[in-house]
């Protein structure tokens, strides 16, 4: 959530002043105490234990955070957060540490404002275009590293809201549009973070697929489609990582709040999903105290609105059972338990930030897709290019990155801004320093590599034309808070890549954007790069991919339509006016009460992203799952065999001179009586390949993966009858097929 400056300077002093006289004047966060300080018990016994000794004011100080600045009112004892989006204390007399609370999408935020350091890896939506498990799993380690360094023990991070609306401001923190690839690698991103001993946390459960009247809209879809897709992302990476906390979202979903609504919480994600951990609800997204109860909310955030005194008084007078109460704080201290941060509190300490600088930029160099290479154009030949015009998006100096919660704040500040501002502000465009002209240059050492801005066309053409390779750079900003009107690049970009093209045969575009954007110019181009948000040394990894020392090996995790008339809906709906609050000082209260509905209907159902375009045979302008090398592969030998699991066996060759890693994709197209999409995807293998080496693949398909929601009997069935399996290098190239029945 955004902190609008408003009482940012008094309200410290105050706070502080008054905690002076409630703190003890030493509290002891970690003594040990009690049997539930044995690690050999389960995390459930010891959460048990623990709570027999509680008194009800302990339990009720687990149940919610202690403010954020503006956004609600703050308790005195917020003094001791350590500077993150949330603080919960601790139960110092039982030996339960406090909650840090730490926004993490793509690194560790507010590090500027607390004098600290973290690196931004490469958006979301760039790490799932790597495919790439391990990757995921490196990503949500190096966090979960930089948290605990800070002094941090719970993570916000972990979007996974499928890709419904590609214009949604935050499309980059998620995974794109396919649930199987969504779920499992944000699963590994939360299997990385609890490994290092950090509370992971999933989220915006669910359907928050658009930021415009986030606080107000009523989301309607059909049950079947919801768990199919969006709901079937957060089971997946529930279940592929345990992942501690749920944060529920702040739209409406069938007429109730995400986070009141027992549907989601209770019935799925408890109940059918078997879920342990608490549910945490997005910052202002609680608007009740029994109802949010009841229907399994386990923790208010920022503040204690509803579940501080509120809470106490509905328990005493029997509106909120005890055992609820109980279940509620179990919850919260058996993930405390689970995931390591009682027995193992984070120590603040140096992070490693040339390690860290490594990490995003391995991440990057397997997350930037090749989507065009016309007459092998790219890797550039450092030996052949005399001359390299670089041109646009402030590439001399820096590359941008997604704003809002997510922002990680670079070190020096702003790179177009004079080197150390300090903090970033909501918003703000940030372009991190990592130079493409800079990097390009070091790649070419003998050339002539000169900048040109690209605010006037004509230069930048002038500059082009005397050059061997122009290679632009182009960007589209995105964040929390807003959403894009369309998916063109911004700021005449367009026109200056067709003046630019038209001067020179040899252009090469890069793109850094967090959405798919249209192209009316691409077939004018020579080569396109997705670079996205690349992170704290994108530069680097753009540069190793154009030279040909990194060969690319990232496929699109999300479909890019010819035009935005393609999509499922026309534009994005807009909140009428008694729909949105003003910003005021009461902005919260109003929040807090609910802003009256407006309707979002996602008729499209089961269609989303390559499935809508799939049913709708429209072409487009570069499919889910493709990515071009600077090699070949080939696929041969399929053999499809039934059985607990069906196994799907291939070959993949690489035919061409160079080393690579090859995503090989695996699709189902459901018999035709499940009423399916026309083909889903159910598994990949990232397999690396040297020049002319040939691997066996063998992926086993997860029975649920095959299988239809049936709303009747609240269960995945799988309909007997004949199932086709393609595999090939992205969704619309899929040379291997077999039909097998399956019962
Ligand atoms: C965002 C969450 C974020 C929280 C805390 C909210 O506005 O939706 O993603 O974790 O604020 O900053």
């Amino acid at each position: 959530m955004h902190m609008p400056s408003l009482r940012t300077k008094i309200l410290p002093l105050v706070i502080f002043v008054l905690s002076l006289a409630v703190l003890p004047a030493s509290p002891q966060e970690h003594k040990p105490a009690g049997h539930w300080m044995n690690a050999s018990l389960s995390p459930d016994e010891r959460a048990a234990l623990v709570v027999k000794e509680m008194t009800l004011d302990e339990k009720i100080s687990l149940l919610h955070g202690t403010g954020m600045v503006g956004l609600s009112p703050m308790s005195p004892l917020s003094v001791k957060s350590n500077g993150g989006a949330g603080y919960v204390v601790g139960i110092p007399r039982l030996g339960i540490p406090a909650i840090q609370i730490s926004d993490a999408a793509y690194g560790v935020r507010q590090s500027g404002e607390n004098g600290r350091y973290s690196t931004a890896l490469p958006a979301n939506v760039a790490g799932a275009a790597s495919w790439d498990l391990d990757a995921a799993y490196e990503y949500g380690a190096l966090i979960a590293r930089e948290l605990r360094a800070q002094g941090y023990n719970m993570s916000l991070g972990g979007g996974v809201n499928l890709t419904r609306e590609p214009r949604n401001g935050r499309t980059f923190e998620y995974m794109g549009e396919d649930p199987i690839l969504a779920g499992k690698m944000v699963g590994q991103v939360m299997r990385g973070e609890q490994a290092e001993h950090v509370i992971g946390d999933i989220k915006h459960y669910a359907l928050n697929d658009q930021e415009s009247g986030r606080n107000a809209v009523n989301v309607n879809i059909d049950k079947r489609s919801m768990r199919e897709s969006d709901l079937l992302a957060f089971e997946i990476g529930l279940r592929e990582s345990n992942a501690a906390a749920v944060m529920c979202s702040y739209n409406r979903v069938h007429g109730d709040y995400a986070c009141d609504n027992q549907y989601l919480l209770t019935d799925v994600l408890k109940k059918d999903w078997n879920f342990k951990g608490f549910v945490v609800s997005d910052w202002q997204a609680t608007h009740s105290t029994a109802k949010a109860s009841a229907a399994g909310l386990d923790h208010e955030e920022p503040g204690e609105i509803f579940y501080g005194d509120a809470m106490k008084k509905a328990v005493e007078s029997g509106k909120v059972p005890m055992a609820e109460v109980d279940d509620h704080v179990h919850r919260i201290l058996r993930s405390m338990f689970a995931s390591g941060v009682v027995d193992d509190p984070p120590q603040k300490s140096v992070v490693d930030v040339i390690g860290g600088f490594e990490v995003a930029q391995n991440i990057e160099e397997q997350s930037i897709v090749l989507l065009r290479n016309e007459h092998a154009q790219l890797p550039l030949d450092a030996s052949r290019a005399s001359s390299i015009a670089v041109i646009g998006a402030h590439s001399d100096v820096g590359m941008i990155s997604g704003g809002g919660s997510a922002q990680v704040d670079p070190p020096g500040g702003n790179a177009i801004m004079p080197p150390g501002q300090g903090r970033t502000f909501w918003q703000a465009h940030i372009w991190f320093p990592t130079s493409p002209l800079k990097a390009i240059r070091a790649q070419a050492p003998h050339a002539n590599v000169q900048y040109d801005p690209g605010t006037d066309a004509a230069a930048a053409v002038a500059l082009a034309k005397k050059a061997d390779v122009a290679i632009v750079f182009a960007y589209q900003w995105e964040s929390e808070g807003m959403d894009l009107e369309n998916l063109s690049l911004p700021e005449r970009q367009d026109d200056l890549i067709a003046k630019v093209a038209a001067a020179n045969p040899h252009t090469i575009v890069v793109l850094e954007t967090g959405s798919p954007v249209t192209m009316p110019w691409a077939d004018q181009v020579s080569g396109i790069l997705e670079a996205w948000y690349g992170g704290s040394r994108g530069a680097d990894a753009v540069a190793r991919v154009l030279f040909g020392e990194v060969n690319p090996s990232a496929k699109l995790p999300i479909t890019f339509p010819k035009s935005d008339a393609d999509l499922p809906h026309p534009s994005i709906v807009k909140p009428p006016r008694k729909s949105t609050t003003n910003g005021g000082s009461d902005e919260w209260k109003i929040i807090a009460a609910g802003l009256p509905a407006f309707q979002i209907t996602y008729d499209e159902g089961l269609k989303v992203g390559y499935k809508w375009y799939d049913a709708e045979h429209k072409q487009v302008l570069f499919p889910f799952g493709y990515g071009l090398s600077y090699t070949t592969y080939n696929y041969s030998d399929l053999k499809v065999t039934p059985g607990k699991s069906v196994r799907v066996s291939f070959k993949v060759t690489n035919t061409g001179n160079r080393a690579g890693a090859e995503v090989a994709e695996v699709y189902a197209a459901l018999p035709q009586s499940a009423g399916e999409p026309a083909k889903r995807l159910v598994g990949w293998s990232k397999v690396k390949l040297n020049a002319g080496e040939s691997k066996e693949v063998a992926i086993d398909v997860d029975p649920e993966y095959l299988s239809i929601f049936d709303v009747e009997s609240n269960g995945w069935q799988l309909i007997p009858g004949s199932y086709e399996l393609m595999v090939g290098g992205s969704s619309q190239s899929l040379p291997l097929k077999e039909t097998v029945n399956l019962k």
